[in-house]
């Protein structure tokens, strides 16, 4: 039953950092041994493909972009067992293959299948399943969603209810996993704690929701965009502050606003600066930094180490520390039950044509997550 034909579809291409992603008909191969073809329903812009689209994260070109996702199985490749077509999926940049010694690890998630470190642009198998004017076009983290139809290992999708809501349920695919499970995971924040938060988008908002959801009692906002405020403090954000009109660091202003520190202090911008001030903000006894942002390629994280002698902790984590394969699943059927809202995290709704006006909201407006819909 695997197919054989090639579709062809559109697609949104970056042929180039630095400049537009550009709409055209691509070709996408059947998906091989252990893969699956996707038609693609609904996908999130993130921070991460923002960067690379800036050349801050170095990834092969040209590609086609998007890793956050909602689509349904069109067809599935030889020796796939747990997806057929008609299944509703979503793309996961980080896979979970339940074999390798980080998957089997209770405590692991990041498995080494994985394709983040230093992205191949390639399937598992080490080929490219796209094709646009005769020219291979590479994939991204082995998710690719900024097409009508892409192929994915099946290790890299989460299999989600039928009754999940395709335009809602694709920032369960990488923004709230990251976010909610930096806070619940990885921090583990606590009732009645203090937490700062530094980047007030995608991932920030998903932390601050769950820092409310944890009970933090305060929970202090940090962005240089201020259109973001109002919308952070609907979320539980109790003060915000602007680096860029502050008289003093940040972290000083922490400091001195909370007596010792934030007990939990998140970064969620990828810059070195922004991640040594969340380090600094935190309690110097015990205070707990987590960094969620994904740092300019090649960039080295540099500060005393007497800053973290006194007992704080600096962590970070992929996909919020969630084995995505069985974590996902759940984070939709809690969404599914009201247990979750996760529809605030959604700003902004635009047809796949017009990728280029999403990234132009995420870099300038107000806008915490845009969702394309195919
Ligand atoms: N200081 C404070 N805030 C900043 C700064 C700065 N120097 N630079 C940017 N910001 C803010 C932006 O104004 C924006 O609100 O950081 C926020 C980043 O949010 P998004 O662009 O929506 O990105 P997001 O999807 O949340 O991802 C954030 O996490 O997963 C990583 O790679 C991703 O590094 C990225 C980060
Ligand atoms: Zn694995």
């Amino acid at each position: 039953k695997t197919p054989s034909n090639v579709i062809t579809c559109k697609a949104a291409v970056a042929w180039t950092a630095n400049a537009p992603l550009s709409i055209e008909e691509v070709q996408v191969d059947p998906p091989k041994a252990g893969e699956v073809r996707i038609k693609i329903i609904s996908a999130g812009i993130c921070g991460t493909d923002n960067h690379i689209l800036e050349g801050k994260n170095k990834v092969p070109l040209p590609a086609i972009l998007g890793h956050e996702g909602a689509g349904i199985v069109e067809s599935v490749g030889p020796g796939v067992t747990t997806l057929k077509p008609g299944d509703k999926v979503l793309t996961l940049p980080l896979p979970e293959c339940r074999e390798c010694v980080y998957c089997l690890h209770p405590k692991g998630n990041f498995c080494k299948k994985e394709n983040i470190l230093s992205p191949t642009g390639l399937m598992l198998d080490g080929t490219s399943r796209f094709t646009c004017r005769g020219k291979k076009i590479y994939h991204l983290y082995g998710t690719s969603t900024f097409t009508e139809y892409t192929v994915a290992d099946e290790i890299a999708l989460a299999k989600i209810d039928d009754a999940a809501p395709m335009d809602k349920v694709c920032v369960l695919g990488c923004e709230v996993p990251t976010g909610f499970g930096a806070v619940f995971n990885t921090a583990q924040v606590t009732p009645g704690s203090t937490c700062v938060v530094f980047g007030l988008g995608g991932i920030g908002s998903a932390i601050v929701m769950a820092c409310k959801a944890s009970g933090a009692s305060r929970i202090i906002g940090v962005d240089i965009n201020e259109q973001k405020f109002p919308r952070a403090r609907a979320l539980g954000v109790t003060d915000c502050l602007n680096p860029n009109k502050l008289k003093k660091p940040v972290q000083e202003v922490v400091m001195e606003m909370t007596g010792i520190g934030a007990d939990f202090a998140f970064e969620a911008i990828g810059l070195i600066e922004t991640m040594v001030a969340a380090l600094k903000s935190c309690v110097m006894s015990y205070g707990v930094c987590v960094i969620m942002g994904v740092a300019p390629s090649g960039s080295q994280l540099s500060f005393d180490p007497a800053e973290l002698l006194p007992g704080r902790t600096l962590k970070s984590s992929v996909m919020g520390g969630y084995k995505t394969r069985d974590g996902i699943p759940k984070l939709v059927t809690d969404y599914l039950q009201k247990k979750i809202n996760t529809d605030v995290l959604i700003t902004h709704k635009l047809p796949f044509e017009k990728v280029n006006e999403g990234f132009k909201l995420l870099r300038e407006e107000n806008c915490i997550r845009c969702v394309l819909t195919l």
